[in-house]
């Protein structure tokens, strides 16, 4: 990996399949403009998927991804992060049984079609939040006879995830059926009532036979620490089902943790052991309340028990600013309500190995350096791209460039097109070209100046030439 000090690399693919190919393509693609070019000050770096949280999971073999919540998809700054950072997509709310069937076999799909739509537009990976769930439940459910309630579950399952059959990579098919506390039963919801205990094995089975491609999972919280009752239990279930040959595949561990609930010290024991059974194990609904150093030691802490596990396949945080979390007082995630990284964000990328994460890669010493995970206070600036019109021939794309937590008085970024794509026209910036013609180096039309936080923006039309693939960022290099 090459290394460009006071650079922030924030590279925005078209999509997320074979992200380290293109990866290899864009150094390769760089390196050859390079040697056109006859100089290595025409570009400011290579551009790096390891600069963002999907990239660096990615190196790892791991997702990473995120909740989202539908009514915020017209953000444009929340739509940038999470295509930037992002490669998984849950929807926060969307997929829920009261999004979707609020009345008997009437069923909605429209708000999560949008966001399923949206993963797939970018090349991103769908969980499927929740089938079988006593909370967000419509009610008239609540009343159903025993046979009504155990053909409506089942229609339930088949209706959704045919519909979004080969779309999902993992779907929750049974959310939080055990208590708290320390009697390790299970929650006494409406299905428990009226099916028994059966009616985890019943959703499992349907749900294998309604896309058999789909990773299934059980998923809860309070499962974290290894001594736990509701984690023995859970557990317990889990063998017992590998043991008969019901179907589950994954384990998903919700991952809410605060300051009377913390990240166990046994958080790896414990996704160990489930894996052992011969179950994947996600980390699915990750928020961390708290703030600073400690959180991004937590966070930190938590990423490296996910990698400690080879069949902890993925993270999920459950969302992308804390403005807008659903415990938004907890301040429990990576970006702060202006989406500026926060320590938490460096701790994750330290873990991962990551290029953001402050120089320090792969340490394995539980987290005890996160006092490290500053953001610094030299020059830095990101970019992040998104389109804003398309025509039958053509489009333009803007480029936002955001100073980091120090002053920058002068700014620079690259933006690739793939041939025979052409850039025709630029606006707000003074651009100079590699001798391909691909590779645009922007400068600020005067004044370079930025304080900390904020941004600027250029834009540019490229001329399709049939291909439709989004441009490629380089690095943005501040002073
Ligand atoms: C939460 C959402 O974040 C909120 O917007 C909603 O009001 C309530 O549900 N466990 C889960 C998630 O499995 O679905 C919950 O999501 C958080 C706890």
């Amino acid at each position: 990996m090459i290394d460009t000090p006071r650079t922030s690399h924030e590279p925005r693919t078209p999509g997320r399949r074979g992200r380290s190919a293109l990866r290899n393509a864009l150094v390769v693609g760089a390196t050859l403009a390079l040697a056109a070019a006859g100089t290595v000050t025409a570009l400011t770096g290579t551009a790096s998927a390891a600069s963002t949280l999907a990239g660096a999971a990615a190196e790892q073999g791991r997702y990473f991804g995120t909740a989202i919540a539908a009514g915020r998809m017209g953000e444009s700054d929340y739509m940038s992060v999470l295509n930037r950072e992002f490669d998984s997509i849950t929807a926060e709310n969307a997929m829920k049984w009261d999004a979707l069937q609020p009345s008997r076999n009437s069923f909605n799909f429209s708000t999560a079609d949008r966001i399923a739509n949206h993963a797939r537009s970018q090349g991103m990976k769908l969980r499927g939040h929740t089938l079988v769930w006593h909370s967000q439940l419509p009610s008239w459910v609540t009343s159903l006879s025993t046979n009504d309630l155990r053909s409506t579950m089942n229609n339930h399952i088949n209706r959704v995830m045919g519909q979004y059959k080969g779309q999902v990579h993992s779907w929750d098919v049974v959310n939080e059926a055990f208590e708290d506390g320390s009697s390790g039963a299970r929650r006494n919801s409406v299905f428990q009532q009226r099916l028994g205990n059966g009616f985890i094995e019943e959703a499992f089975r349907t749900a294998r036979a309604a896309d058999p491609d789909a990773k299934l999972c059980y998923n809860d919280y309070n499962t974290d620490n290894w001594n736990h009752a509701k984690t023995q239990a859970v557990y317990n279930m889990v063998r017992d089902f590998k043991s008969r040959g019901v179907p589950i595949d994954c384990v998903g561990f919700q991952a809410h943790f605060n300051s009377g609930n913390p990240v166990p010290s046994n958080y790896h024991t414990t996704l160990q052991n489930f894996a052992d059974l011969g179950v994947d194990v996600q980390i699915t609904e990750l928020d961390i309340a708290g703030s600073g150093s400690s959180q991004a030691e937590q966070f930190k802490g938590v990423t490296q028990a996910c990698l400690a596990v080879s069949r902890c396949t993925g993270i999920t945080v459950w969302g992308v600013t804390d403005k807008y979390s659903w415990r938004s007082s907890d301040t429990p995630l990576l970006f702060d309500g202006n989406y500026n990284k926060k320590p938490a964000y460096q701790g994750v990328m330290e873990a991962l190995g990551g290029s953001d994460g402050g120089g320090t890669t792969g340490g394995t010493d539980g987290g005890t350096d996160g006092g490290t995970t500053g953001g610094g206070d030299t020059a830095s600036c990101t970019v992040t791209y998104e389109q804003t019109e398309r025509w039958g021939d053509r489009f333009n794309g803007r480029v936002t460039v955001r100073a980091g937590s120090a002053p920058i008085t002068n700014w620079s970024t690259t933006v690739t097109v793939s041939s025979p794509q052409k850039i025709s026209a630029t606006w707000n910036g003074t651009p100079s070209w590699d001798s391909s013609g691909n590779v645009m180096t922007m400068r600020p039309s005067g004044n370079g100046t930025l304080a900390a936080g904020s941004s600027t923006s250029f834009g540019f039309t490229v001329m399709a030439n049939g291909n439709w693939n989004a441009p490629r960022l380089g690095s943005c290099t501040a002073s």
